[in-house]
């Protein structure tokens, strides 16, 4: 399988819904509960800077969006046109609210606000719904049909689907990684690969990368309908983000 190897691993029930979290090793999970070792802490110091400067004029406390992360991504209408977006897409909606240019979502000013709101939110349980009017539901599961059919799909030079790792590999190790199930719940993520944080919009990418695929672009509907179809399968998981990965 083109020096691709993924140690034997099936499975249990007790696996498919656990959180990223639980298969960190030892030493990422000391970095993780040690504030002074965790770098994830000068994101979310970062966000709270931002939001009294940039956000709190409309929203007051960021507290009082604690709801918020576990409902993306969202379907919005703008000019007649619906499109699914995460909670990175929604700060750089507001951003241009106020007359700023909208940055990447992998921008550091996102990110450390994508943290901060990610952290308020921790405990949350995800809750991904369908928005109430008719004709929203429908494109919202159309969405959710063509994210789940992605989530089925081989690809890549490698030839595999999401699922082949994330449902029929789980706990198994690839390349000094253990594979989990693939659940949005710790987002954004530290990656010690990366030097850096980044949104679940990079995490798809690279394991679209990982099988050696034609990566999507950032913030394409490809990848908010992949979230929508990971949001409704762990809906009901609390969030545990933002967390550090290898
Ligand atoms: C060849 C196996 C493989 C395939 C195929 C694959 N991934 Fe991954 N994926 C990984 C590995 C390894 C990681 C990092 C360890 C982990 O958390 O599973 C990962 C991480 C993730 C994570 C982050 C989990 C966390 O808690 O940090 C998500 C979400 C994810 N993958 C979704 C997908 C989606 C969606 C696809 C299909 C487009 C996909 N993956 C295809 C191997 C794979
Ligand atoms: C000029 C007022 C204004 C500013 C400033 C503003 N927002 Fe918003 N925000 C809104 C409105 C209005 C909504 C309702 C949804 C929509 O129309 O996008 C909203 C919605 C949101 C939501 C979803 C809230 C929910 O109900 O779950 C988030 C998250 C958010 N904003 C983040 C931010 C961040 C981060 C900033 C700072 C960069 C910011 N906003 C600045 C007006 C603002």
């Amino acid at each position: 399988m083109l020096g691709l190897a993924i140690g034997l691993g099936q499975p249990t029930s007790a696996q498919t819904r656990l959180s990223g979290n639980q298969f960190l090793t030892p030493q990422l999970q000391a970095m993780q509960q040690d504030a002074d070792a965790n770098p994830i802490s000068l994101w979310v110091e970062k966000g709270q800077i931002l939001w009294r400067n940039d956000c709190q004029s409309c929203h007051q406390s960021a507290e009082t969006l604690r709801s918020s992360a576990a409902e993306y991504p969202r379907l919005i209408t703008r000019n007649n046109n619906r499109r699914l977006i995460n909670l990175e897409d929604q700060i750089n909606v507001c951003r241009q609210r106020v007359g700023q240019h909208p940055k990447g979502l992998e921008d550091d000013d996102t990110l450390s606000l994508s943290a901060l709101l990610h952290s308020i939110a921790k405990g949350q349980k995800i809750n991904a719904q369908a928005p109430v009017d008719a004709t929203g539901q429908q494109h919202w599961k159309d969405a959710l049909a063509q994210g789940a059919q992605l989530y089925s799909t081989r690809i890549g030079r490698l030839n595999l689907a999401c699922m082949h790792c994330h449902d029929g590999k789980v706990g198994a190790n690839l390349r000094a990684e253990i594979i989990s199930p693939g659940h949005p719940t710790g987002f954004p993520i530290y990656r010690l690969n990366w030097q850096n944080m980044g949104s679940i919009d990079r995490r798809l990418r690279a394991c679209y990368s990982g099988v050696q695929a034609t990566l999507p672009p950032p913030g394409s509907e490809t990848l908010r309908q992949l979230e929508l179809f990971l949001k409704v399968r762990a809906n009901g998981m609390p969030l545990d983000g933002p967390s550090i990965r290898r």
